[in-house]
């Protein structure tokens, strides 16, 4: 290994974002670029995999060369290349492995295939020089809860070699229910920042929406949920701007009980009083509020990542790298 520092350049291209990254150590972040087709799906309510593969395939080379020329690198200081190779859109998660796979081989140097879902909870790990102040890194043990847009578990992390899974959904993903609910009220996609801030706009809401809590459990459910605002939009169609604001509030209160809850819950059985949190959802300003508040009373340390960690990116690909070199 040339010279005292690990350059791992980091490659993800699981959804609509084609990113690139290289983190120094596991930890530094010299360059974090991601370029998304995110627009030209909007229009369709949803991502589009034949939209999405063909950008990643045009852009992936630039993108790249980018993040290299931020980090002020050449491919020869890079000594791995990381990449997504699961879960994602199999055309897309296909442009960037066959991408790395080939300039690992032409650069003669190691790959490293990356769990998605699991380098989400390494985010809250890095360290971006270009923010300050330095935030505080959490310790191992600890639990993690993944709420992303596919995805929503909690895990026990012991080290980034063993991470077991407690609970997951049974149906729908936190990210996907913030999805159809901003459907359901014809906003638009993503839905998950929609109503973030929607939701600010309702001083309170009258409204209840239950969420499953499937008694002890580790588990989630959120399509019932889901299923009681459409209900509820049936029997009441929405006619003004003020109560979209507060169906938004009382669903968005309802999916935040339940992730504190159940995370809170887990970390007090298992006695890990850390809790790390990692996906597109932990950038929802209430969660991050609320659950901040109810692991300090409950003397747990809870860390969210950076909003621009929060989703997709590459930078947690090749961090998480870091530790699953061979
Ligand atoms: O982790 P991510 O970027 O992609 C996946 O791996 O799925 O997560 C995307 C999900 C989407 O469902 C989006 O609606 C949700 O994260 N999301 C949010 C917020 N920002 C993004 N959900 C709630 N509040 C937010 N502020
Ligand atoms: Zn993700």
């Amino acid at each position: 290994m040339s010279g005292r520092h690990i350059n791992i350049l980091g490659i993800e291209t699981s959804c609509d974002e084609t990113a690139a990254a290289i983190v120094q150590n596991g930890r530094v972040i010299l360059s974090n670029v991601i370029a998304s087709s995110l627009k030209e799906h909007q229009k369709f309510g949803g991502i589009i995999p034949e939209i999405a593969s063909r950008r990643q395939l045009e852009c992936i080379n630039s993108v790249v060369a980018s993040a290299l020329h931020k980090a002020d690198l050449k491919l020869n200081d890079v000594h791995y290349v990381a990449v997504t190779s699961s879960p994602g859109l199999i055309g897309s998660l296909l442009v960037g492995l066959s991408y790395a796979r080939a300039l690992s081989f032409s650069i003669g140097k190691p790959l490293i295939e990356v769990n998605h879902v699991e380098s989400h909870l390494y985010a809250s790990f890095l360290e971006d020089p270009s923010q300050t102040p330095a935030r505080l890194r959490p310790r191992l043990p600890a639990i993690g809860l993944i709420i992303s847009g596919g995805h929503t578990s909690l895990y026990v992390i012991k080290d980034f070699k063993n991470l077991n899974l407690l609970g997951h959904t049974r149906d729908d993903a936190a990210g996907e229910a913030f999805d159809k609910v901003a459907r359901i009220l014809h906003l638009s996609y993503p839905g998950g920042p929609v109503i973030d801030r929607l939701a600010k706009q309702a001083s309170r809401s009258q409204l209840t929406f239950p969420c499953s809590e499937l008694g002890d459990s580790h588990d989630f459910s959120f399509s019932g949920l889901k299923t009681a605002v459409l209900y509820h939009t049936q029997k009441n169609p929405v006619t003004t701007d003020e109560e979209r604001a507060e169906i938004a509030r009382a669903f968005q209160e309802s999916v935040v009980s339940i992730l504190v809850k159940k995370s809170i819950n887990a970390c007090e059985k298992l006695k890990i009083p850390t809790l790390l949190i990692g996906g597109g959802v932990a950038a929802n300003s209430a969660l991050r509020e609320t659950l901040l508040t109810k692991a300090t009373a409950h003397s747990i340390k809870a860390f969210f990542p950076p909003f621009q960690l929060c989703v997709d990116n590459a930078a947690m690909i090749a961090g998480y790298a870091y530790h699953q070199r061979k």
